[in-house]
C-alpha cells in the first residue's frame, strides 16, 4: 500500500448536522478522520451554506482537521484564505478554477493539502498531468449542492480510471468520493479504488454518528482488502 494514512478515511459532512450546534456536532463524530465542510455560494451550486468566519470558529472549536469542499465561483481568489483560516485540506472545483496549477501551489504554500474536485460530467483524463500538483482528487458521486441525494453508480468507472492513473504515476495522493455514500454504497466505492469517504446523511441521520463512522470505515477497509 502506497498511502501513508489509514486505508480508509471517513469524513462526516456537517451539511447534514445542526448548524446552530456545530461544535457539539463535531464532537458527536469522535473518531472521524476529518470534518467535511461544504462551502456553497449559490452561484456554482444552487445552495448557500457558510464561509470563512464559520470555518475559523469551527477550527478553534475542534481538534478534528477540516476538509473544506469549496463549491464556489472564483476559487482562485478564495481558496487560499480557507487554508489560512485553518483548513487542513482545501478542495476547489476544476470547472470554476481559472488557473488550477497556480491555485494548488498557493494552497500548499499556505500549509494545507491541495485537492481538486470533478463534477459528475467532468472527465479525469484532461487533468492527468496535473495530478502531481495535488494531494487529493475528489470524484463527485452526486451533482453537488445538496445532501441526501442518491449515489450515482455511473461514476464507478471514473473512480476506477482515476485510481489507475494515480497508481500508474506512482503517486501517494488520496481519492475521495462525496455524495450518497452510505452502508449500501461505500463498498462499491472502496472496491473501485476510493480511500477517503465523505458521508453526510449516513452519519448524521444515524442514532449514533460515531458508531456509524466506525462501521463505514470497517466496511470500506474490508471491501478494499477484497478488491
Ligand atoms: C453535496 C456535498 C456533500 C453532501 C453529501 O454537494 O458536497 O458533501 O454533504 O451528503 P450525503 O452524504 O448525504 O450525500
Ligand atoms: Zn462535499
Amino acid at each position: 500500500m502506497l498511502n501513508t494514512g489509514p486505508m480508509a478515511q471517513i469524513n462526516p459532512s456537517i451539511l447534514s448536522a445542526d448548524f446552530a450546534r456545530l461544535a457539539e456536532e463535531a464532537r458527536a463524530v469522535d473518531g472521524a478522520d476529518w470534518l467535511h465542510v461544504d462551502v456553497m455560494d449559490n452561484h456554482f451550486v444552487p445552495n448557500l451554506t457558510l464561509g470563512l468566519p464559520v470555518v475559523e470558529s469551527l477550527h478553534k472549536a475542534t481538534d478534528t482537521p477540516l476538509d473544506c469542499h469549496l463549491m464556489i465561483e472564483a476559487p482562485d481568489r478564495w481558496a487560499p484564505q480557507y487554508a489560512e483560516a485553518g483548513a487542513g485540506s482545501v478542495t476547489f472545483h476544476v470547472e470554476a478554477a481559472a488557473a488550477p496549477i497556480r491555485l494548488a501551489r498557493e494552497i500548499r504554500a499556505q500549509g494545507a493539502r491541495a485537492s481538486m474536485a470533478l463534477r459528475p460530467a467532468t472527465p479525469i483524463e484532461p487533468y492527468e498531468d496535473l495530478l502531481p500538483e495535488l494531494d487529493m482528487l475528489l470524484v463527485m458521486t452526486v451533482e453537488p449542492g445538496f445532501g441526501g441525494q442518491a449515489f450515482l453508480d455511473i461514476m464507478l468507472p471514473k473512480i476506477r480510471r482515476t485510481r489507475q492513473l494515480i497508481d500508474r504515476h506512482g503517486l501517494q495522493m488520496w481519492l475521495q468520493v462525496d455524495g450518497g455514500v452510505s452502508a449500501e454504497t461505500i463498498e462499491r466505492c472502496a472496491e473501485a479504488g476510493a480511500d477517503v469517504f465523505v458521508a453526510g446523511s449516513a452519519v448524521y441521520n444515524a442514532d449514533d454518528p460515531a458508531a456509524a463512522v466506525a462501521a463505514l470505515r470497517r466496511q470500506a477497509e474490508e471491501a478494499a482488502a477484497r478488491a
